[in-house]
């Protein structure tokens, strides 16, 4: 289930996105988190799979379209089709606004196949 970003999340959520290769550094990771929190063209999801929040995605939106710049999935759970999933949930849920990847996330957004009701 993708939940929405709250504070509360803060720590699971830095602790996610450090597995992205961008966000190693703590400033940066720090930064990032603030991002989302202040901007709100820019959201953050977390997966939750029975008790806990296994992975997150986070997007900027950008008029009818969203990039994703963010996703990644707890390394015991990888695998399992959560990131694809992630992708898909979110597709769905953004309604007409048409998800798109960034350039470091394009090969992995190449393999989740999105459907759309109108599509
Ligand atoms: C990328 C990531 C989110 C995938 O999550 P996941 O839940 O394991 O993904 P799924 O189970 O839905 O899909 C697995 C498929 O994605 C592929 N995949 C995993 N990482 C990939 C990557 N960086 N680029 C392209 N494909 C990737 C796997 O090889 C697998 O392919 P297969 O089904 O043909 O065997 C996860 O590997 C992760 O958290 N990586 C570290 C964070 C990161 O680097 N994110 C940015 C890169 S996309």
């Amino acid at each position: 289930m993708l939940l929405r970003y709250k504070k509360a999340f803060e720590k699971i959520a830095m602790g996610l996105l450090s597995f992205m290769p961008q966000e190693k550094d703590v400033k940066k990771l720090i930064e990032t988190i603030r991002q989302y929190e202040k901007d709100s063209n820019w959201q953050l999801y977390l997966w939750k799979k029975e008790e806990d929040l296994v992975g997150i995605i986070g997007v900027q939106i950008f008029g009818e379209e969203a990039f994703i710049h963010h996703i990644s999935v707890s390394p015991s759970h990888r695998g399992e089709g959560i990131g694809t999933e992630m992708v898909q949930k979110l597709s769905m849920s953004l309604g007409t606004i048409s998800l798109k990847p960034t350039a470091d996330i394009k090969l992995f957004f190449e393999k989740c196949k999105i459907e759309k009701e109108e599509e």
